[in-house]
């Protein structure tokens, strides 16, 4: 497939040896965004935490981004209202069941109904659609399919699906070096790395990149203390508001470990080059230490509409609905190391992401079945870094596995995960 000339030495560019970096994207895109704005956005996983922080921001940027597709699995009631709301030119509904529940006189006139994940990845993926930029919004490995069309297809993809990037990250920078499609950071603290590489050459300099976390609801607990935690408990974030999954991977630091992961493929970092610190306020995001010992930081108050938006906007940055810091009453930000013992998952994490090959699809699969059996009450707290850590050893790793080998394992992982028992 040819690259269009407007989106050659683009940002992901760095990635492959010797190229470009996000600064120098610059050149070959207008600041003011595409040619034509409005911007035409599908968000696809657009009734969850994202989708509707998304669906915010671009109700407070009329003329410049316009919603033409959204997709949802179960929620028809939200999807029915988002559609009434920003009259899309499609709707999808990607579980069958709620498929069939909806009443479709309820969508406005002339918006089309896709129905099953399918019909999704087909119009995603589909190079003719007016699409300028997907959200991958989608919770969980059911997010790649899509993204991957998308990416395939040419298309920008703001990418808040981290599991595509844990499972498969090196074929999807991969796949979209090869089309030109660009992968704009959606997760705060990946969105907070790339705002501070948009210097030229500024990924050419990095010593260190260090991603904050707030460390969840269990900061400061002893593995003894964290023996009997409940479900309440773990779903109840000191910072952020956030989906069931993501808000159980902060509570265990998995999704440290995911994003540690993430930053390996999306910035070409080799793991001693990552690291993670504690910041319980959640205002800081990330830092990137320079070859120089310059160290610098994206703060901004904990709001996903800020990294929604500047990968919606990118390169551009405009006034939007996002949250301001309260610099009267701003006094300190803290900063302490995690506690790798009472929380393995991190170390786990930047395991995977040196090994590569089939371990980030093996540790994404268990970890969202260890997820679900610990909401369903099946396991405690502390077994689902047992879990994971137990799968990928069981595991026979392929350093370059394909598409359908991490599919593969991706089920394989998942009924090894559902049959753990604790000895
Ligand atoms: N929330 C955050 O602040 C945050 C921050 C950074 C990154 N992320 C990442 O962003 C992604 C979304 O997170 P979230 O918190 O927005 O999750 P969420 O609130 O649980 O929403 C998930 C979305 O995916 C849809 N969905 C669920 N299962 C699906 C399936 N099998 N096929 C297709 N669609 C499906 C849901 O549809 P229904 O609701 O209609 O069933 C919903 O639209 C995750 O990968 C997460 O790690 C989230």
């Amino acid at each position: 497939m040819t690259v269009p000339a407007e989106k050659q030495g683009d940002w992901h560019r760095p990635f492959a040896a010797g190229a470009s970096d996000p600064g120098s994207a610059r050149a070959g895109f207008s600041l003011s965004g595409p040619a034509t704005l409005p911007k035409k956005i599908a968000v696809i996983g657009s009734t969850g935490n994202i989708g509707v922080n998304c669906l915010d921001v671009v109700d407070h940027l009329p003329g410049r981004l316009k919603i033409v597709g959204i997709s949802g699995h179960a929620n028809n009631a939200l999807l029915v209202e988002q559609a009434q709301r920003h009259r899309p030119e499609w709707v999808a509904v990607t579980h069958p069941d709620a498929a069939a529940r909806l009443d479709r006189s309820l969508l406005p006139p002339g918006c089309e109904l896709l129905v099953g994940a399918d019909a999704l990845t087909r119009r995603v993926g589909d190079r003719s659609a007016a699409i300028d930029l997907v959200v991958s919004a989608i919770v969980g490995a059911a997010g790649l399919e899509s993204t991957w069309a998308a990416l395939e297809a040419g298309r920008d993809v703001a990418v808040a699906n981290k599991e595509t990037l844990v499972m498969a990250g090196p074929l999807v920078m991969d796949l979209a070096r090869r089309t030109g499609a660009r992968v704009l950071p959606v997760d705060s603290e990946h969105s907070a790395l790339f705002q501070l590489l948009q210097e030229p050459g500024a990924l050419h300099r990095v010593e260190r990149l260090v991603l904050t976390g707030s460390g969840g609801p269990f900061r400061g607990r002893t593995v003894a203390q964290l023996r009997d935690v409940t479900i309440a408990e773990a779903l109840t974030h000191p910072t952020w508001r956030m989906g069931r999954k993501i808000t159980i991977d902060s509570a265990t630091l998995m999704n440290k470990a995911l994003e540690l992961i993430e930053a390996r493929w999306l910035f070409d970092m080799p793991v001693s080059k990552l690291d993670a610190i504690i910041h319980p306020e959640s205002v800081v995001h990330s830092f990137v230490e320079f070859v120089d010992g310059s160290v610098v930081a994206q703060a901004s108050p904990p709001d996903m509409r800020l990294p929604i938006q500047y990968a919606m906007t990118w390169p551009d940055r405009v006034s939007g609905p996002t949250r301001r810091l309260d610099w009267k009453n701003l006094s300190r930000w803290t900063f302490e190391q995690p506690d790798r013992v009472a929380f393995p998952a991190l170390d786990l994490g930047l395991q995977v992401a040196a090994a590569g090959g089939t371990a980030g699809a093996v540790f994404n699969a268990a970890n969202e079945v260890a997820v679900e059996r610990f909401l369903g009450g099946q396991l405690a707290f502390l077994e689902i870094s047992q879990l994971v850590s137990a799968v990928l050893l069981a595991h026979s790793h392929d350093l370059r596995p394909g598409l359908d080998d991490l599919k593969r394992i991706d089920q394989w992982a998942r009924l090894e995960a559902r049959r753990w028992q604790n000895k």
